[in-house]
C-alpha cells in the first residue's frame, strides 16, 4: 500500500447526486418532468442510481435539486396507501418493488436556486457532507449493475487521498463532448492512471488522450474550497472540471479507474432509448418476448 500524506485509509460513506440541471438536450420532455424521473422499464433513471450508491455501502445520499424537481424525492418516500392497496390484491412482488425504493437510502435535499453549473451544484452539498471525502454520481448516467465501479474508486481514494475518476474511453471524435484527462501510468494497479491534466470539451485535434471523464467522481472536502475560488468558465458555469484542476495544480494526488464495461447516458434521447432498450432486453420477466419483438422489428416484420 502506498503511504500519502491525504490518504485517510476511510471509504467515503456519502454520495451527493446533482440533479438541478435544466436538461435542455432532452426538451421539451423535461419542461414539467425532471430527466431524472424519465422511466428505464418501469424505474425512474435515478432508482438505478441510488441503487448504484447503495450497493457500493453508501446510504447516505443528498440529492441536489432546483426548480420543478421536488417530484425526484417523492419517490423515494413511503406510500402507505398504494402499498395497501397492493396488499388487498396480494400483488405480493409489486409490494417489495414499492417498498425496496424507500429502504434503499437515506435521501437528503440541498436546493441549487439557479442551475449555475455542475462545480456549484456541488458547492451546494458542503455543510451536508463536512469534512470527509465523498462521493459525486450525475443523475443522469449510470454503469452495469454486475460491473460496478464505485466500490473499487472509494477502495482507492482511501488508500490514495485526493481525487479519483472514472474514465472511459471515447472515439477521438467524441472528445469535444467530454472533460478529458491526461494521465501516465500508475503503480496503483491495472486501468488506474494517474491524471496529471484535465481539459474541458476539446478538439479532437487538442485532445491530450481519449479518455473522458465520466460522471462518478470522489472527492474531497477540499473541493469545496477550490469551488468558491472558481470563477465561471466553459458556458458561463462554475464548472467541476476547473474546480479540480486547481487541487491539481496544488498537489493533490488524482488517480483514474478506467471503466471498460457500458455506461447508460440518459441524458439525451438516443442514449435514453439505447438504455431502455439494452436494459428491457436484458429483464427476466419480458426480455425474452422484447428480444424477439425487436429483432422482428428491426427486419421489418413487426407491427406497432
Ligand atoms: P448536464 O451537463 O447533463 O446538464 O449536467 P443538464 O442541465 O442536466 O443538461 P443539458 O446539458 O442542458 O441537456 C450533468 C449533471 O449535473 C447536474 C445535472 O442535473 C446533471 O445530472 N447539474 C448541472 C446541476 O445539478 N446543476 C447545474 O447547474 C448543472
Amino acid at each position: 500500500m502506498t503511504t500519502n500524506a491525504h490518504a485517510s485509509g476511510r471509504r467515503a460513506v456519502k454520495a451527493v447526486i446533482p440533479a438541478a440541471g435544466m436538461a435542455t438536450r432532452f426538451l421539451p420532455a423535461t419542461k414539467a418532468v425532471p430527466k431524472e424521473l424519465l422511466p428505464v422499464v418501469d424505474r425512474p433513471v435515478l432508482q438505478y442510481i441510488v441503487e448504484e450508491a447503495a450497493a457500493a455501502g453508501i446510504t447516505d445520499v443528498l440529492l441536489v435539486t432546483g426548480r420543478g424537481k421536488t417530484s425526484m424525492v417523492d419517490h423515494f418516500d413511503r406510500r402507505p396507501d398504494v402499498e395497501a392497496r397492493l396488499e388487498e390484491k396480494g400483488d405480493q412482488k409489486r409490494l417489495a418493488e414499492v417498498r425496496r425504493t424507500s429502504e434503499l437510502a437515506d435521501i437528503y435535499t440541498v436546493r441549487q436556486g439557479e442551475p449555475l453549473g455542475l462545480g456549484h451544484a456541488v458547492g451546494t452539498a458542503a455543510s451536508h457532507v463536512g469534512d470527509n471525502a465523498f462521493a459525486v454520481l450525475l443523475g443522469d448516467e449510470f454503469v452495469e449493475e454486475d460491473k460496478p465501479l464505485l466500490p473499487a474508486m472509494l477502495d482507492l481514494q482511501a488508500r490514495t487521498g485526493g481525487i479519483v475518476l472514472a474514465l472511459g474511453e471515447v472515439k477521438p471524435e467524441e472528445t469535444s463532448r467530454y472533460g478529458i484527462a491526461s494521465v501516465n501510468q500508475s503503480s496503483e494497479g491495472t486501468d488506474i492512471v494517474e491524471v496529471t491534466g484535465l481539459v474541458e470539451k476539446p478538439a479532437p485535434e487538442e485532445a491530450p488522450s481519449n479518455l473522458a471523464v465520466l460522471g462518478r467522481y470522489i472527492l474531497p472536502a477540499s473541493i469545496f474550497e477550490a469551488i468558491d475560488n472558481t470563477k465561471p468558465g466553459s458556458g458561463g458555469e462554475i464548472q467541476l472540471t476547473d474546480a479540480m484542476a486547481q487541487l491539481l495544480a496544488d498537489g493533490v494526488p488524482v488517480h483514474g479507474i478506467i471503466y471498460r464495461g457500458h455506461r447508460y447516458d440518459t441524458g439525451m434521447p438516443l442514449g435514453y432509448l439505447q438504455t431502455v432498450v439494452m436494459l428491457a432486453s436484458k429483464r427476466d420477466d419480458l426480455g425474452e418476448e422484447f428480444r424477439s419483438w425487436l429483432a422482428e422489428f428491426v427486419a421489418g416484420g413487426a407491427k406497432g
